[in-house]
């Protein structure tokens, strides 16, 4: 491994997928994992396959079907969990376990209740049997960034004895300052032995907005591997965000003097991605990828950036495929035209039946909005590739509201040649069409979010809604766009109930399948 080289380690299916509404099923976990391989990263943390049946799965396919990336998978220092984990990544061409065990005073005299030698020797125990699964084995002593730094060196010399290859310091609850985190890396590389090639790797939680500051301070002090999520999605505040110690590492090479695999310019469309999929919306000021991290607003901004690009940027937009506000197309833009600036966005593996509702969905567009721009086209694509199979789609809404009159919805739904009809009263005219959808579906849901942005600018502007919905024990969410807001609502709320249908069906279909 160069010394200029930082490995990217990512981790959004795993500790990305772990935070509350974040989670993933199989196809979607498969999706983002195929960006994620696009994006060139190293490795792909791709889940917990102890934790349920359902990441078992996810990992195996990923370990089947993607290729490139390591392919990673998490264990607890337990036998089982270890054995599990190297089930789920045997189909993989390269496949590494990272096995952890905590370290801190409070984890290992509360949680644990261990000795520190017991949690030394678990791990030791554990490297060396993740050893007969694979050569590539990772070793984290979680919440490093609490642990006393001798016991921290400890256990880590030990996994290096037993076979470890990557060491991985979690500031697990995102406690450390960038100085403090910076010296442990710096001590613990200076520990080593020198005869080894192992590769130390941070992995910093954010909860005091440090995660990005300190993965940086763990690689000026020798980590040549970083931990991360894209979009910073993960456990509390979020893990270290890719595309922010990504672009670190890229716009001030001067400075860090490493590098990194990752192809930049997909960098705006994975987070687009990820977002959708898990409906967790990125703030318009979050950097690299926010919705108004390269908008200039203020004239004297704009007046710069017009006389000389570098006053006010300090990376181009393009660096990481971002498109704005780019004017694409219009109505008189054929199914050709369309299909090829799809696939120069990235979307060139839509299925004919995929692109001909995406193209119908245009046409609406174009004769409702003056203008469409890519921003546009991703947001009906996205919908489009994350509606659920067989499922219920909308043919029919008619809304009725006003001051003096209580509002009214009737919808009409159709799945392959079955058409349903309903209407319903409601507070609103989106909370009508949400109760007369589920009329005609056969749902009832409990309403858990719901969140509308504008995707471009203008009066016209194309609406997306995400909303996720509940009931029972199972939640999904769904996305709809539209310049009508009543018909973006009832368009995310029905592609939510298709996707609780069928966590309904499934869960209903293994508890029969567990029938004496
Ligand atoms: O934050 C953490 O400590 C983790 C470990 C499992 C690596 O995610
Ligand atoms: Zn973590």
């Amino acid at each position: 491994m160069s010394q200029d080289r930082v490995i990217i380690f990512d981790t959004t299916l795993r500790d990305g997928e772990q935070s509350p509404g974040c989670s993933m099923n199989q196809d979607e976990k498969l999706k983002v994992a195929r960006q994620l391989a696009r994006l060139g990263v190293d490795v792909i943390e791709a889940g917990f396959p102890i934790s349920s049946p359902g990441d078992f799965e996810s990992v195996k396919r990923v370990a089947t079907e993607i290729e490139g990336p390591v392919i990673c998978g998490l264990a607890r220092a337990l036998e089982k969990d270890i054995r599990r984990a190297g089930e789920a990544l045997a189909p993989a061409k390269r496949r590494r376990i990272h096995t952890f065990i905590a370290t801190s005073d409070v984890h290992v005299e509360k949680k644990l209740r261990m000795s520190r030698e017991q949690v030394i020797q678990a791990a030791v125990r554990s490297v060396q049997l993740a050893k007969t699964f694979t050569d590539d084995v990772e070793f984290s002593p979680e919440d490093a960034g609490r642990t006393g730094i001798d016991y921290m060196i400890e256990i880590c010399l030990a996994a290096v004895e037993a076979g470890a290859t990557t060491l991985n310091i979690p500031d697990t609850v995102g406690y450390c300052s960038a100085q403090q985190y910076g010296e442990r890396i710096a001590q613990l590389a200076a520990a080593l032995p020198k005869d080894k090639a192992i590769i130390i790797s941070t992995h910093c939680h954010n909860d005091l907005g440090m995660a990005v500051a300190n993965s940086l301070a763990g690689v000026v002090n020798g980590a040549r591997q970083v931990e991360c999520t894209i979009n910073g999605i993960g456990e509390r505040a979020g893990n270290c965000s890719l595309e922010e110690v990504v672009m670190n590492l890229k716009v001030r090479h001067d400075y860090y003097r490493v590098g990194t695999s990752i192809n930049t310019r997909e960098i705006y469309r994975t987070s687009r991605l990820v977002s959708q999929i898990t409906g967790s919306v990125v703030q318009p000021n979050k950097a690299i990828v926010g919705a108004n991290a390269f908008a200039h607003e203020a004239g004297i901004h704009q007046d710069g950036i017009l006389k000389e690009r570098t006053t006010y940027e300090i990376m181009r937009p393009d660096d990481v495929g971002w498109v704005g506000e780019h004017l694409v197309m219009g109505k008189h833009s054929g199914r050709h035209a369309f299909a090829t600036r799809l696939a120069a966005l990235g979307f060139d593996n839509l299925s004919d039946e995929q692109l001909n509702r995406a193209f119908d969905q245009f046409k609406v567009l174009c004769d409702r909005k003056k203008e469409v721009y890519d921003d546009d086209l991703y947001a009906i694509v996205e919908v489009e590739l994350t509606q659920a199979p067989s499922a219920f789609t909308l043919e029919f809404l008619e809304a009725e509201t006003g001051t003096d009159r209580t509002p009214h919805c009737r919808v009409r739904v159709k799945k392959d040649s079955e058409e349903r009809a309903a209407e319903a009263t409601g507070d609103g005219p989106v909370d009508a069409a949400y109760k007369a959808i589920e009329r005609a579906v056969g749902i009832e849901t409990r309403l858990v979010d719901y969140h509308i942005e504008a995707v471009t600018g203008g009066q016209d502007a194309l609406g997306r809604v995400n909303v996720t919905i509940a009931a029972g024990d199972k939640t999904a969410k769904g996305t709809g766009a539209s310049t009508d807001v009543v018909i973006a609502s009832a368009l995310a709320f029905l592609n939510a109930a298709n996707r609780l249908r069928l966590l309904q069906e499934a869960a209903n279909g293994a508890a029969k399948g567990n029938e004496p």
